[in-house]
């Protein structure tokens, strides 16, 4: 084991800087994973940009990245499970680096014949769609409708719900030229937004009763229209804010159909309320992560020399699909 390691640093401009640092140790309940490949998260974008002194941020630095895959290093007293060799993929925040310290129930083992550099790209839309799901008191057999479900997260979810049996799926974009992407990915039903009306098509698709539950990933005035366009006693989950973080909505549809609204924000969860929900989401999608129905869409992989290429591509908004950096 190397004494120290090059990591990805924010905090001195607009873009990560590399910088050597000691090698962690895994200390209780903590493994050590040589990391291969990292992915990049929208929220990569937003500390980047919190932080760059260069344009009024807080100048304080960080060790960047959320979600990565890897061979297990090392293991902390306690853990069980895992052994060195083996390979996982996980979350845990400053897993650009080539060494990741991370809790040992927020790494999953990745299936034969997955790469790394795909693998990395799954742990947050693993987590994050099956645990609104659940938060969503989804059963198999409901309908859903999945709002911004182009993003990365989104279409993992499309497959996601396809593979817990959903009785149909409805995915909205904005885009028609990604009609046959969601399709591809399970969705029975696509609505193009912007001219059409979002509860109206929902409706429609579900022979006027709405869906289910709702995973929300746009916010504003789509959460608005989602409320009429589920059904009664359903849920309608809030994921992301792709559109505004701010939304007016109508109380009387709330409360005429009983709706359940929940907010979910899995990196602001506690260490042990997020291991049981990576542990759920293993138990129900690993054996369609083995078999190929759920897979991320990469946009593009690119080294840790190209990292301020990968920001820059990150804030764009024109990547299709996961930024990965395959790790040194
Ligand atoms: N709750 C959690 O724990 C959690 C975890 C991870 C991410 N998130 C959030 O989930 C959301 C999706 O994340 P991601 O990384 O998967 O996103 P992403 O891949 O960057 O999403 C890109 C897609 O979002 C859609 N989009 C962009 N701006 C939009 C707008 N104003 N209105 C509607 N759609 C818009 C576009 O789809 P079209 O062009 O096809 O319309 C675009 O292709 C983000 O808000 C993120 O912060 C939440």
């Amino acid at each position: 084991m190397p004494a120290t390691m090059t990591a990805l640093f924010g905090g001195s401009g607009p873009g990560w800087v590399r910088r050597e640092v000691p090698v962690p140790e895994p200390g209780p309940g903590e493994v050590l994973v040589r990391a291969r490949a990292g992915a990049l998260n929208n929220a990569d974008a937003s500390m980047l940009a919190a932080a760059d002194p260069t344009t009024g941020g807080t100048g304080e630095t960080y060790q960047a990245g959320f979600e990565f895959a890897g061979e297990v290093a090392g293991v902390g007293a306690g853990v069980r499970g895992l052994v060195t060799g083996q390979r996982v993929m996980g979350t845990t925040p400053g897993n650009f680096a080539q060494y990741v310290l991370t809790d040992h129930r927020h790494v999953l083992p990745v299936p034969d014949g997955l790469a790394l550099e795909e693998a990395c790209a799954l742990p947050t839309g693993l987590l994050t769609e099956h645990g609104a799901l659940m938060a969503g008191g989804f059963t198999p057999g409901m309908s859903v409708l999945i709002t911004g479900a182009t993003s990365s997260i989104g279409l993992i979810g499309v497959q996601i719900a396809k593979t817990l049996g959903a009785a149909g799926i409805i995915a909205t974009t904005r885009s028609t030229g990604k009609r046959d992407l969601l399709k591809r990915a399970g969705a029975d039903t696509v609505v193009i937004t912007g001219g059409n009306d979002l509860t109206a098509a929902v409706l429609d698709a579900t022979g006027g009763q709405g869906a289910d539950v709702v995973l929300d990933h746009v916010g504003g005035q789509t959460f608005a229209d989602c409320l009429r366009a589920t059904r009664i006693d359903g849920a309608v989950v809030n994921i992301g804010r792709l559109d505004t973080a701010r939304s007016s909505i109508d109380l009387d549809a709330l409360s005429y159909r009983h709706l359940r609204l929940r907010g979910v924000s899995f990196g602001f969860t506690r260490a042990a309320e997020l291991g049981a929900v990576i542990a759920n989401a293993g138990d129900q999608l690993l054996p369609a992560v083995a078999d190929g129905r759920i897979r991320p869409l990469i946009d593009t992989t690119l080294s840790f020399d190209a990292a301020d290429e990968a920001a820059e591509r990150l804030r764009s908004h024109r990547a299709h699909g996961k930024i990965v950096l395959s790790v040194p």
